[in-house]
């Protein structure tokens, strides 16, 4: 398959692996560009400037194929230097970016001096032109569907694709509730010139996270998500737990809901030891709607195949025969 995506970022299958906090790390990112897709490292998973450094370096060491770093500009309970961590990607290098969070203008004039295509994660049409406007090479574009932060407008895909196709002149992904060929071929097929996978890529042999947590997303439904953090407009989709239930019940009470009351529940510490240990109810996770799509833990290398297969055969046989009498 060749779209505008493939060209640009210099990749074999219109499909990127989104940045994952405490998942992108080099085993995955290098699997997912060795197959022939684009791996993006997670740039705040490392603790500092330093260790993001030396994990592209490590990425770079298992693949000589392109992959990025994912940059988040997000409120965090501790501050975090974020030019520091923009100028360690510079040096090193890279040249494909994913912000994701904020507008990342201020960040442009230093990624576009070292010729970086910058990929910007935004959840409407709005941000999206504003990316456009401001010079971004590419948006994923991300829907209600998706796993994180699907911003405040509750737009799914089925909307923002076809708006975003008639009015961005540059490329854009797919982003949110992709996990199989009918998605791939459904977005290009709704303007998209690609995917761009969080959850599926979860539940892969390589995503560095214990198996009980692939294990309960492959047994898990569609239905199986819960969206916190809607009372301090700072919306999360993540798999439904204990933990899940016990924040929108805080958030549910009278008043007005103070982030001190939620945060020892939902601490990313907390998070990352979920995913070493497997322990379902240590803290939460981002998950997206398409669980309910996932039955098994597959290589990457399989999963992009089947994706890429799956959707080729929909747009050869199926659409074609469907329009050739
Ligand atoms: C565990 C997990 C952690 C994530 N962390 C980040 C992150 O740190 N920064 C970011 O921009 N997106 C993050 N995302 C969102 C993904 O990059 C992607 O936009 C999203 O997963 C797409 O939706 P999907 O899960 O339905 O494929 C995360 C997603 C998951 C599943």
């Amino acid at each position: 398959m060749r779209t505008r995506i493939t060209e640009m970022l210099g990749i074999e299958h219109p499909v990127v692996q989104g940045g994952m906090q405490w998942v992108g790390f080099a085993e995955l990112a290098s699997a997912v560009s060795n197959a022939g897709g684009l791996g993006i490292l997670t740039g705040l998973t490392q603790p500092t400037p330093e260790d993001l450094i030396k994990e592209i370096d490590r990425c770079r060491a298992m693949t000589d194929k392109p992959f990025a770093v994912n940059l988040t500009i997000l409120p965090t309970i501790k501050p975090v230097p974020y030019e520091e961590y923009a100028q360690a990607i510079v040096d090193s290098g890279v040249k494909i970016v994913e912000t994701a969070g904020r507008n990342p203008e201020p960040f442009l004039p230093l990624f576009k001096s070292a010729g970086i295509t910058v990929i910007h994660k935004c959840t409407s049409i709005r941000h999206s032109l504003k990316a456009e406007r401001i010079g971004c090479d590419m948006v994923s574009v991300d829907g209600f569907e998706c796993a994180g932060h699907p911003g405040e407008d509750d737009v799914t895909n089925m909307i923002l694709l076809p708006i975003a196709a008639r009015r961005l002149k540059i490329p854009f992904l797919a982003s949110g509730g992709l996990g199989d060929g009918r998605g791939l071929a459904a977005a290009l097929a709704m303007g998209a010139d690609g995917i761009n996978m969080g959850t599926r890529f979860m539940v892969t042999k390589e995503a560095p996270i214990h198996e009980k947590v692939k294990q309960a997303m492959v047994e898990a439904s569609e239905l199986d998500t819960s969206l916190i953090y809607r009372t301090l407009r700072n919306t999360a989709r993540v798999f439904k737990n204990s933990i899940a239930e016990q924040v929108i019940e805080i958030e549910g009470k009278p008043g007005e809901t103070k982030f001190e009351d939620i945060q020892p529940l939902v601490a990313g510490v907390k998070g990352r030891e979920l995913f070493d240990t497997g322990d379902l109810d240590k803290g939460i996770w981002s998950a997206g709607m398409v669980v309910g799509l996932i039955d098994d833990i597959p290589t990457v290398e399989e999963l992009i195949t089947r994706i890429v297969d799956e959707a080729e055969k929909i747009i050869n046989e199926r659409l074609g025969s469907a329009v050739s009498v």
